[in-house]
């Protein structure tokens, strides 16, 4: 069976998904289930984007409408809780996952931050994201890159 991806407005399906984040991002630091929780998850413009191999969740991501304004963008997005499960990694799973929010956030004319964990640094960038800070430390989490997405203008015309 395909990867299926399916987007989650607030609350729905986010049980299931606050489970994944804990188990690929938070245990493994020693955090909790409730620091597995981020402000906003709940509201109706927070997506998630999850991603499903044989109907068991493999892949989750958020975005969150942000306060944070990109320079010249009218409208951005945080990326948060970058997720793929143990055993699913490697697969390309992360990558597909990834475009769809490119797609939601071009659909919309949303451009995308996010504060990248310095080893996921090379994912991001291979899929069009630039670093635009220096490295800064996360407490409890580690060093991170602010990093940043925008849809590619069309700069043809007819
Ligand atoms: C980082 C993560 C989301 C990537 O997802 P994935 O499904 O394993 O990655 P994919 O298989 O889709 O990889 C897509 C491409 O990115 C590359 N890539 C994946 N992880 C990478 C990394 N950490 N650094 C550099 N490149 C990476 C792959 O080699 C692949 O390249 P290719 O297209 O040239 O073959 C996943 O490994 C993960 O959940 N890691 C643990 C949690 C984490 O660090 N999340 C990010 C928090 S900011």
């Amino acid at each position: 069976m395909t990867f299926e991806i399916r987007a989650f407005y607030g609350s729905e399906a986010l049980s299931a998904i606050i489970q994944l984040r804990y188990d690929v991002l938070r245990k493994p630091l020693g955090l909790s289930m409730e620091q597995s929780q981020f402000p906003g998850d709940e509201l109706s413009t927070t997506v998630h984007m999850v991603g499903y191999k044989n109907n068991k969740m493999a892949a989750c991501l958020t975005i969150l409408l942000s306060d944070v304004k990109l320079p010249e963008e009218p409208q951005s997005g945080q990326l948060r809780g970058m997720a793929v499960a143990d055993g699913y990694r490697g697969l390309g799973f992360g990558a597909l996952l990834l475009d769809a929010a490119h797609e939601w956030a071009r659909q919309k004319g949303v451009s995308l931050w996010c504060n990248a964990r310095r080893k996921a640094v090379g994912f991001y960038s291979k899929h069009g994201w630039e670093v635009t800070s220096p490295e800064y430390e996360v407490v409890n989490v580690g060093p991170h890159f602010r990093m940043c997405w925008k849809p590619k203008q069309t700069t043809q015309t007819y």
